[in-house]
């Protein structure tokens, strides 16, 4: 195919998911449920370390519905960095179907070969699913309550530089180019789910961030798309920045406490929410909630640490990030006081607990156990 013929065909795909996007009206009604199927997908490294930690911990604080049959913990098999290589697909197909007989997903981190990692250089696993399921925000909460820091981050979750990553185009030896897409229906979803939010929360802050004088067609659509979607909130305070000096702005400690609701296209997201996680307490204190209309997969923000399982040290993983998703997951299906009362020993836990992720302090059975004896 010539570089024209590529290019014609990123364009005629990206068109054609926009008449996607704007075909489905889905949108699930757990409450309307008789039984709701949590998927649990273990992931690659220490991911099935901190899902059998979750799990134990979902099976003491629901042990009555899931008695009863309104909830389901379902296992999903084969979706590990062997399995996905040997089939040679980021998701396999069988596991794909499995995964969409669930309602809501609980994933632990699954591992994205690299080049130079001497494996088959195939699409992560995540952005496979996120695009599949059109998990189309990523919401991501830090909290800091001696800092007065109350930051809640909504990524977008399947444009941006993520859409095209793995259809780049390479130049013979001299060049490489990669895509960014930006969609007027992409980014007004995502602005409206957070300015409900924000509204929804007492009219707190929105902050949009981009690259809009780089970045001038993508980041310059987004930011105009944010603005308009604003207008419908004059409530709020809506205001943007560059995301070098927001980077910046989160360790200031004279303002970081002004930002609340901070929306942002996929990659800046991903890099200023693992800050904000690091500001909080390290990348494995915080939760990620991956929300479509139909589907929605909660996760923790790390990736899967292969150096902690390299170093034989993967029983110290700290599973406080993916129960912090089990949190919103709960939320999410409307269980809120269940939520509740799983925050407030993840709290305690996290007081009590030492877990620097280096071999040493507490390990994640300490970490269950302690958890489920305060449920
Ligand atoms: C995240 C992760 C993923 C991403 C990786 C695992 C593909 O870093 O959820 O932030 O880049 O989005
Ligand atoms: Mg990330």
């Amino acid at each position: 195919m010539s570089y024209l013929e590529h290019f014609e065909q990123i364009v005629k795909d990206q068109l054609a998911r926009v008449e996607r996007m704007k075909a489905s009206s889905e949108l699930t009604d757990y409450a309307a449920l008789d039984k709701i199927i949590v998927g649990t997908i273990d992931g690659d490294g220490i991911g099935p370390v901190i899902m059998d930690s979750c799990r134990a911990i979902l099976e003491k604080l629901l042990a009555d519905e899931i008695a009863s049959g309104k909830i389901e913990l379902r296992r999903i098999e084969g979706l590990t960095l062997e399995n996905r290589i040997a089939k040679m697909e980021t998701v396999p197909a069988d596991v794909l179907a499995a995964i969409k007989e669930c309602h809501v997903l609980l994933k632990g981190p699954t591992t994205t070969p690299g080049k130079g990692d001497d494996l088959p250089n195939i699409e992560s696993a995540n952005v496979t699913l996120r695009r599949e399921l059109d998990l189309f925000v990523n919401v991501r909460p830090v909290v800091i309550p001696e800092k007065n820091i109350d930051w809640i981050f909504y990524r977008e979750n399947t444009e941006g530089e993520y859409a095209l990553g793995s259809r780049g185009v390479e130049v013979g030896d001299d060049i490489a180019i990669d895509f960014k897409v930006t969609t007027t229906l992409g980014t007004t979803r995502l602005a409206r789910a957070a300015f409900e939010y924000a509204k929804a929360n007492g009219n707190k802050n929105v902050s949009i961030v981009t690259k809009a004088n780089i970045m001038k067609k993508t980041d310059g659509k987004f930011l105009q798309l944010c603005y308009d979607v604003a207008k419908d909130y004059p409530e709020i305070k809506t205001d943007d920045w560059y995301v070098d000096i927001m980077a910046a702005n989160l360790v200031n400690d004279q303002i970081n406490s002004n930002f609340n609701v901070v929306i942002l296209p996929n990659l800046y997201g991903d890099i200023i929410t693992d800050e904000a996680a690091q500001i909080q307490g390290g990348v494995g204190t915080a939760g990620s909630a991956n929300v479509g209309g139909r589907y929605a997969m909660f996760e923790a923000i790390h990736g899967s640490a292969p150096r902690m399982i390299a170093d034989g040290i993967g029983e110290y993983a700290n599973p406080a990030s993916i129960n912090r998703a089990a949190v919103m997951m709960l939320r999410h299906i409307g269980f809120v006081s269940k939520a509740a009362k799983l925050e407030a020993v993840l709290d305690a836990a996290q007081e009590a607990l030492d877990m620097p992720g280096n071999g040493t302090g507490n390990t994640a059975a300490d970490f269950t156990a302690f958890v489920t004896d305060k449920l």
